[in-house]
């Protein structure tokens, strides 16, 4: 089976397939792009570098206070530099996809531009945001939803899209009602629709509302989703590029991706290019959550090491730092780290694939000492058995077995050895399935073990002394049987 893992979190795949090896390697190709950085050290994003001004919703939110906040200025100018001047900015500016795959996002929106067939271009935005722990695109969508739309024009306009339809999860209902009332002004002042901005180039805006599938976050699930279809995903190829919605070359990319691109085309590739480190660079929305005195979402300088970004920003660990345990820094997906790692690593895609975790949609998940780790890692084992969309055995299956093995584990009802039997059982999921679920599924598990060995074989040993005389075997046979 053709592992499609670059759709989530692409530098975990590097080794997996040679799918997600070519496009590691266009990846390298199109990251020598961004000019050279000398910077040594990130943070402290300036107020007058931030993208997202109303992030917190204090100002208005509408067209007026968009248009104060320099939204909507010489978008015209933007559009009718045309699509290779976008894409080239974009590429620029080294933008990477801030959905959670990290793929170079003028590189993917050139993959639009082939000699047309006919066949209407569209460009969908995923606004599903299902990954816990990720609560960015929502702030975007509730508080500043002009930069949306109109990063929909301008991402639109670079891969000559007929429309951009938003896909926004059913739970977002102010999300969706403030996006549907700033599309509804955009139209009435011309902005969008015929004619858009002045420029000649038609453009439409639709919202579409989910109804609540983790799964349909993954591009194809979505697109079936979006055609009336069981939201699963579809094998590739073909790619949406060539076959996505309706049957029509199709880029579904995320909300914050799309509502950079403005800014990005006004301030220049270099601009953008300027933060982070060579291959990782811009301004990111970070969310920060769990064990921190004050919980956050707040946009930051690329590559912003982890620990100063939660001293600063979330007010540190409830207990001090000496009291963190782990963290999971970039949604549920990726593996967690421990303190020591957590002291040294960057808020970036290579430091945290270096770590063997990953950037993921950036969504900084803190446990502190006071956390039972392996029960939190179960917990997550069971949100990805309920979301499994059942179409592939090894997920199917396999996520019904992580689950139940978790939770013995979280008891210490288990053997050693079943420790190495549920390392493979997770790599026999990972990579061998049509969407990165089952990579999802797998990741957390392995950064249990990877670090917390020693808490497994410690519960392990304590459930034995305690149940002398109990057959653990037969425990555990019947454990697995109900
Ligand atoms: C199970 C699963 C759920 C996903 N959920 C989301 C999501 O909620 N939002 C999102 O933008 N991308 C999600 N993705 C990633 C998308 O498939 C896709 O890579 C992304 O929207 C591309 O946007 P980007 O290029 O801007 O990063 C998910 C992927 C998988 C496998
Ligand atoms: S079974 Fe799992 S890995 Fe396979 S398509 Fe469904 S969610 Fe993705």
């Amino acid at each position: 089976m053709i592992n499609n893992s670059i759709n989530k979190i692409l530098p975990f795949v590097k080794n997996s397939s040679s799918v997600g090896s070519q496009i590691v390697r266009f990846q390298s190709a199109a990251a020598a792009v961004p000019p050279k950085q000398t910077k040594t050290s990130f943070g402290g994003l300036k107020d007058e570098d931030r993208i997202f001004t109303n992030l917190y919703g204090r100002h208005d939110w509408k067209l007026k206070g968009a248009l104060s906040r320099g939204d909507w200025y010489k978008t015209k100018e933007i559009l009718l530099k045309g699509s290779e001047w976008i894409i080239n900015e974009v590429k620029i500016s080294g933008l990477r996809g801030r959905g959670g795959a990290g793929f170079p996002s003028g590189l993917k929106w050139s993959f639009m531009n082939k000699p047309s067939d006919g066949r209407p271009k569209y460009l969908v935005i995923n606004a599903d945001e299902g990954e816990p722990g990720t609560c960015k695109d929502r702030e975007i969508m509730r508080h500043d939803p002009h930069k949306l739309v109109e990063g929909c024009l301008v991402a639109g306009r670079a891969m000559g899209a007929r429309a951009a339809y938003i896909y926004i999860r059913g739970e977002f209902y102010n999300e969706s009602s403030n996006m549907q009332a700033a599309i509804n002004e955009a139209y009435k002042a011309g902005l969008i629709g015929k004619n858009a901005c002045g420029s000649g180039y038609d453009f439409d805006i639709f919202m579409h509302r989910g109804a609540g599938a983790y799964i349909c976050g993954e591009e194809t699930a979505l697109i079936e989703s979006l055609e009336g279809k069981q939201g699963k995903p579809r094998l590739k190829p073909p790619f949406p590029a060539d076959i996505g919605l309706f049957g029509c070359p199709t880029t579904v990319t995320n909300v914050e991706t799309v509502a950079v691109a403005p800014s990005i085309c006004r301030r220049g590739g270099s601009w953008f290019a300027s933060f982070g480190r060579e291959r990782n660079s811009g301004t990111k929305l970070f969310n920060i959550s769990g064990h921190v005195n004050n919980p956050c979402t707040v946009e930051e300088e690329m590559s912003v090491p982890l620990k100063e970004l939660i001293e600063r920003h979330a007010g540190g660990v409830i207990g001090g730092w000496d009291n963190l345990l782990a963290i999971i820094p970039g949604g549920s997906s990726v593996p967690l780290i421990p303190r020591k790692i957590c002291e040294e690593v960057l808020m970036d895609f290579d430091s945290l694939v270096q770590a063997q975790s990953g950037l993921g949609t950036a969504a900084v998940i803190v446990m502190n000492k006071q956390t039972d780790v392996v029960k939190a890692i179960a917990r997550l084992s069971l949100f990805y058995k309920h979301e499994s969309c059942g179409q592939c055995t090894p997920c199917r299956e396999g996520t019904v077995w992580l689950t139940k093995m978790m939770d013995r584990f979280v008891e210490g009802r288990a053997r050693n050895d079943e420790i190495d039997m549920i390392w493979e059982l997770s790599k026999q999921i990972e990579g061998h399935t049509i969407c990165a679920l089952g990579d999802a599924a797998a990741w957390p598990v392995q950064g249990l073990i990877r670090h917390f060995r020693p808490e497994l074989e410690r519960r392990i040993k304590e459930f034995n002394d305690n149940n002398k005389g109990i057959e653990l075997d037969k425990l555990a046979k019947y454990a697995n049987q109900n």
